[in-house]
């Protein structure tokens, strides 16, 4: 298939390096701790989750509630806050001059993305192309389908994972959005993306499969989860077919909620969960694996 060759590539390039900074990044803030608790914060927000800490269980003290949301909202997160970009200009010179640039450098767009997960697969394949939909993962994708073409949107992409389950899952969707462009991407895979809080028994990657996967993942949060270009001028609406703890661990991030309570959530196959960024980084989550446009006895979860 060409656009998937084509797309691969470009994911390649842009992944390769993403994936180094993304792991520099995260071992940072691994070990940075509290150091991002920025002074001038918001006192009274501070003493009152003081007052939560307190009152809670130990796994609220260690973890990164502190350095993830404890600081309130950080406008900068995707590193395009138009106000960031304008550093090292001289505004005192030109005054006028820097602030129409500042203005052309401002997002004007939203952008809506919608999360799916692939629908129902046969577990038993032998390794991913095996591992394909199974007949009721086919009806799940098509009633996603039709409820994605039902609201009317005019959707601009459907990006999905290159695994069997969500080429599959993306591609009975398409039947119901003609003409709409498919591109596959690696950076989508599932995979192991932060080790969960708190942890779980039947579940346990190895120490390896975070560090690689981790890195990957958020690699793929950078690449799809921002505000819009400035050059953008329409609200765009897009289709992203992925995987569960890919989809968890995105809106924890876009959230700014600790990424380490990914797991905490639990996701339907063929679900919906729709994230809105606005032009000046602020983000709602519209919903989240939304399935109640499926009949009950087409649900699945695990
Ligand atoms: C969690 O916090 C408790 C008390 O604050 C501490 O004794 C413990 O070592 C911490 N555990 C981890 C895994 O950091
Ligand atoms: C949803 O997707 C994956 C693959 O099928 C799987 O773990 C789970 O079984 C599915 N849900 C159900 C209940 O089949
Ligand atoms: C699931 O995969 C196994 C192993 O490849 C195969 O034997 C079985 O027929 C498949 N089941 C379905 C429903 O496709």
């Amino acid at each position: 298939m060409l656009f998937r060759r084509v797309v691969r590539l470009a994911c390649g390039v842009a992944g390769g390096s993403a994936l180094l900074v993304a792991a520099a990044v995260m071992s940072d803030s691994a070990a940075g701790g509290s150091g991002e608790l920025a002074p001038g914060g918001r006192p009274q927000l501070w003493s009152a989750l003081a007052v939560v800490r307190a009152a809670q269980p130990w796994s609220w003290r260690n973890h990164s509630v502190e350095t993830t949301s404890g600081s309130g909202w950080d406008d900068n997160w995707d590193k395009r806050d138009p106000a960031s970009l304008s550093n090292g200009k001289k505004a005192d010179v030109n005054g006028d001059e820097v602030s129409t640039e500042l203005e052309s450098s401002k997002p004007k767009a939203t952008r809506h993305i919608f999360l799916i997960r692939h629908s129902q697969y046969n577990l038993s394949g032998n390794g991913d192309k095996e591992r394909t939909l199974t007949p009721l993962g086919r009806e799940q994708a098509e009633l996603t389908g039709q409820r994605l073409a039902s609201l009317g949107i005019k959707y601009d992409i459907l990006i999905h994972s290159t695994m069997a389950r969500a080429t599959e899952t993306a591609q009975i969707i398409s039947k119901f959005l003609p003409g709409l462009e498919l591109v596959s991407c690696d950076l989508l895979r599932e995979g192991a993306p932060i080790e969960p809080v708190p942890p779980v028994s039947h579940w346990k990657p190895e120490p390896a499969q975070y560090h690689e996967d981790g890195a990957r993942i958020e690699a793929a949060f950078r690449r799809y989860i921002h505000r819009a270009d400035p050059k953008q001028k329409e609200d765009s609406y897009e289709i992203i077919v992925c995987h569960a703890n890919v989809i968890r661990y995105f809106v924890c991030r876009a959230l700014q909620f600790p990424p380490e309570g990914w797991l905490r959530m639990g996701l339907n196959n063929g679900s919906i969960t729709w994230l809105t960024i606005r032009p000046n980084g602020r983000v709602a989550l519209r919903s989240l694996g939304d399935s109640g446009f499926m009949p009950p006895d087409k649900l699945t979860r695990t």
